[in-house]
């Protein structure tokens, strides 16, 4: 049954997204880089922590680390500052935005070309309002000047935040900012925050339009650094799926937030299982860590070519998750290759259990929604010792043990 609502999904997706959906020729798999915000918030005070304050050298360090510790390699690519970074008053004379003169002394071009001299894009924030979140100056009133600044400096990503901003001009202004950074001429990946601010008021989004004009959108809250705000977020993606899921595809995205790993308030298994439901959900990829400092079995998670070929897939389907029992999640999510029609899937099993020992049970392939007469073949994505050599029938009982706060993630592929 799955499969064959996923295979109508997908036709119409594809049909749709060249119709209805913002053809910028951007995002077409969730992007992927290291934004500032949840590690270095709005940190400006340089003198008392010169590693850690919303400046150029963070940035370019960023893209050093990506570049020589392989997240470059693994398909991190955009480089994202977030709130903070700029003068509190436009210039007197041109009205254009100031990057902060002394944490930014070579200005966002140079930065701008460091970036792109590594081989990796370069994204800013910005904020709809009259103010950002953090009180810097808002686009709202020079909204074609601010397009042809970010496009002047270079930019290929802008992230467009919603403070201080009536809700209900969102829906006239974040497209007529679209249309402003599309008149530029420079390709930049748009995402917008205009529904979390209208669906926190209780308005809900339309979807159509955001999918038309953002390439990616933040639904829901700010993701906070502990692993019960991921609980949150998580559950929000799977209780509203159905509002929510048919509007992702290639070019246009739901976005549940950066990914905590590396920092402190996830364990090692928590880690795992943010990046296992991100790829179900065909999440974007943004790391926001110290990657200078970062712990080696963090960096693993984060670069496992497996897990990111889920969140990656070309088909571009957000998954979902199926069902919860006693304190089990299975997340599920249709994916390439499709093999006599019939999809391969990507299923998480999150335990949301604390009571010590691995939690054992046993799952029937045909109730994951698996149908293939042939059988499927299986693959453990984080755990590559897990060698499953065998062909198993629909009707066969897997055995899987999670850790508590863990996950399994296993790839199903129908066999030939
Ligand atoms: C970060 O960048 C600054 C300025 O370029 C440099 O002095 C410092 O050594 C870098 N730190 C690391 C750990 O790469
Ligand atoms: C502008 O929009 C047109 C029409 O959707 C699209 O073909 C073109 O690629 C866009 N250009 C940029 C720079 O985003
Ligand atoms: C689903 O969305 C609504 C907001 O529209 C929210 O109030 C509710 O909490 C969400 N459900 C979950 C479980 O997060």
């Amino acid at each position: 049954m799955w499969s064959t609502i996923y295979i109508g999904l997908a036709i119409i997706c594809l049909q749709y997204s060249n119709v209805n959906a913002l053809d910028n020729g951007l995002a077409l798999r969730p992007p992927m880089g290291w934004m500032s915000w949840q590690r270095y918030r709005c940190i400006t005070d340089c003198d008392t922590y010169p590693d850690e304050c919303i400046s150029e050298w963070l940035f370019k360090n960023a893209t050093d680390r990506i570049v020589e510790d392989g997240y470059k390699k693994a398909g991190y690519k955009y480089v994202i500052i977030d709130d903070c970074w700029m003068e509190m008053e436009r210039d007197p004379n041109t009205k254009e935005l100031v990057p902060d003169r002394k944490r930014f002394p070579s200005g966002m071009k140079a930065l701008a070309d460091y970036v792109h001299s590594k081989g990796l894009k370069f994204g800013i924030y910005e904020d709809y309002g009259t103010h950002t979140c953090m009180g810097y100056p808002g686009v709202i009133n020079h909204m074609e000047l601010d397009a042809k600044t970010f496009a002047k400096w270079d930019v290929d990503y802008v992230k467009l935040d919603g403070c201080y901003a009536d809700i209900h001009d969102m829906d006239k202004g974040y497209p007529e900012f679209g249309r402003l950074l599309n008149a530029t001429g420079r390709p930049m990946v748009y995402s917008c925050s205009w529904p979390v601010y209208q669906e926190e008021k209780g308005l809900m989004p339309n979807y159509e339009a955001l999918k038309k004009h953002c390439n990616l959108w933040r639904n829901w809250d700010d993701i906070q650094d502990s692993y019960e705000s991921l609980n949150k977020i998580s559950d929000y993606f799977a209780v509203n799926a159905s509002r929510i899921q048919p509007h992702a595809g290639p070019g246009h995205w739901n976005d549940p937030d950066m990914l905590l790993i590396g920092n402190y308030g996830l364990t090692v298994d928590q880690s795992e299982s943010q990046m296992a439901i991100w790829a179900i959900l065909a999440a974007p990829l943004l790391m926001s860590n110290d990657l200078k400092n970062i712990r080696p079995e963090f960096r693993e998670i984060l670069i496992n070519p497996q897990v990111i070929a889920v969140n990656q897939d070309e088909l571009g389907i957000q998954g979902k998750r199926l069902k919860v029992e006693r304190k089990i999640e299975t997340w599920v999510r249709p994916i390439t290759p499709v093999v006599n029609g019939l999809h391969s899937y990507a299923v998480a099993w999150a335990s949301k259990r604390d009571d010590g020992s691995p939690y054992a049970t046993k799952v029937k392939l045909s109730d994951l929604g698996l149908t293939s007469a042939k059988g499927y073949k299986i693959t453990d994505l984080f755990n590559e010792e897990n060698v499953l050599n065998d062909v198993y029938n629909v009707n066969h009982n897997i055995s899987i043990r999670i850790n508590p706060s863990g996950v399994i993630f296993y790839k199903f592929t129908p066999a030939e």
